[in-house]
């Protein structure tokens, strides 16, 4: 098989945990996104090579798309048949590798400060692999993780949320995007205890799940600065009002609001890391260059997303088009964007009045045209 002009060995069977190579086409965005992710970062920390981990390999497809020519590159997946397949992804592509048929936890463990770039893509929640990959990592790393347990931080099953990350979900229109905030609670923590510090460059969801991307370096100092990002999500279930505090009450309608956490509270992507992505992001990758270009255009703004179609339910009225609600806003002079967590969403700074008093002027306005 082919992916983006590198090669692989892969079952063309139906995608399945117990097919002999895992590999799923469906996550080719991700390994879109996340090559462009490793080239920004290769660029900003200029290093002669990076020692590379593709520490859940499948196929290696991975590690084959992630590493150049001076690296050294590392294919770690327990299954024999992965095995085989990355050896005969190496002949076809002509490169190097030091193979293992480790558990990750072990591989990782066995090499503390020591990897460049980390890739944790395993089967479900990445959980278990937080406290090795925080070892393994140095003072100048990127790491990644997948996860497919959505269901979970997204407030499907709230006990194993719980379990899991020690965090209330909560179960809304902007679901998704708690979850993804307590992943990234998760990841920062766990480095957090190894005094490394984690920082969000670029996070998303999509479909089935959620990535995790960031760079990590040893600072006590920016650990304990970034420990400010993490708190809790308040939501009013009444008139939908949320913000990024702890608030018992809603400050709009004083009903009693839920609250989802601990959670990251801070920004999920870096701007001046996704406009370089944008930038390298080739324009024939046509849905990694979209994707990009909407977590590009919201990453500055962290209030939780407003879904145009909730907040028109809740007014009672005709939902009006994305579009002239979010330049209604500019207009006013408020940062406004589309989000990557839905059609049917806005990110923006604006108060929580205005947006409802757009949103009605607009619904008035396309009724009478
Ligand atoms: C989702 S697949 C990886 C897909 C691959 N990264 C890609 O993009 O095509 C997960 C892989 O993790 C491997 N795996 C499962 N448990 C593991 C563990 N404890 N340590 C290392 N690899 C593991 C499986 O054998 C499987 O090949």
């Amino acid at each position: 098989m082919e992916e983006r002009g590198v090669k692989f060995e892969a079952s063309e069977d139906e995608v399945t945990k117990d097919a002999d190579v895992f590999y799923n086409p469906e996550m080719q965005l991700n390994r879109d996104i996340s090559e462009v992710a490793v080239k920004v970062f290769r660029e900003q920390v200029d290093l002669d090579h990076l020692r590379v981990c593709d520490a859940t390999s499948g196929s290696g497809i991975r590690g084959f798309r992630y590493a150049e020519e001076n690296d050294k590159l590392y294919l770690n997946d327990p299954n024999p048949e992965a095995q085989e397949a990355i050896q005969k992804g190496l002949k076809m592509n002509d490169m190097d590798a030091e193979t293992t048929e480790k558990d990750a936890n072990v591989l990782l463990s066995e090499k503390r400060n020591f990897f460049h770039l980390i890739d944790v893509d395993p089967f479900g929640p990445f959980t278990k692999f937080l406290d090795s990959t925080a070892r393994a990592a140095n003072h100048t790393s990127f790491v990644g993780f997948t996860a497919t347990d959505n269901s979970a931080p997204s407030g499907s099953y709230p006990t194993v949320c719980e379990r899991r990350y020690g965090s209330r979900p909560l179960r809304n229109s902007f679901m998704h995007e708690t979850g993804l905030r307590i992943y990234i609670k998760e990841v920062f923590q766990n480095f957090a205890r190894f005094d490394k510090c984690f920082e969000p460059k670029i996070c998303f969801h999509e479909r089935h799940y959620s990535r995790v991307m960031g760079r990590v370096t040893e600072s006590k100092r920016r650990t304990n600065r970034n420990l400010d990002n993490i708190g809790y999500l308040s939501f009013c279930r009444g008139c939908r009002w949320r913000t990024l505090e702890r608030k018992e009450e809603c400050e709009k309608c004083g009903e009693e609001t839920e609250i989802a956490g601990p959670l990251w509270t801070g920004k999920l992507s870096d701007q001046r890391f996704t406009e370089k992505m944008l930038e390298k992001t080739p324009e024939e990758w046509e849905e990694a260059h979209e994707k990009v270009r909407i977590i590009d255009s919201e990453a500055s703004i962290k209030t939780p997303f407003y879904d145009i179609h909730e907040m028109a339910s809740e007014l009672e009225i005709q939902a009006p088009k994305r579009d002239e609600v979010i330049e209604a806003l500019k207009d006013k002079g408020y940062i406004v964007s589309r989000t990557h967590f839905s059609p049917t969403g806005l990110k923006t700074d604006a108060p929580f009045e205005d947006i409802r008093s757009e949103i009605r002027d607009a619904s008035i306005t396309e009724q009478s045209d």
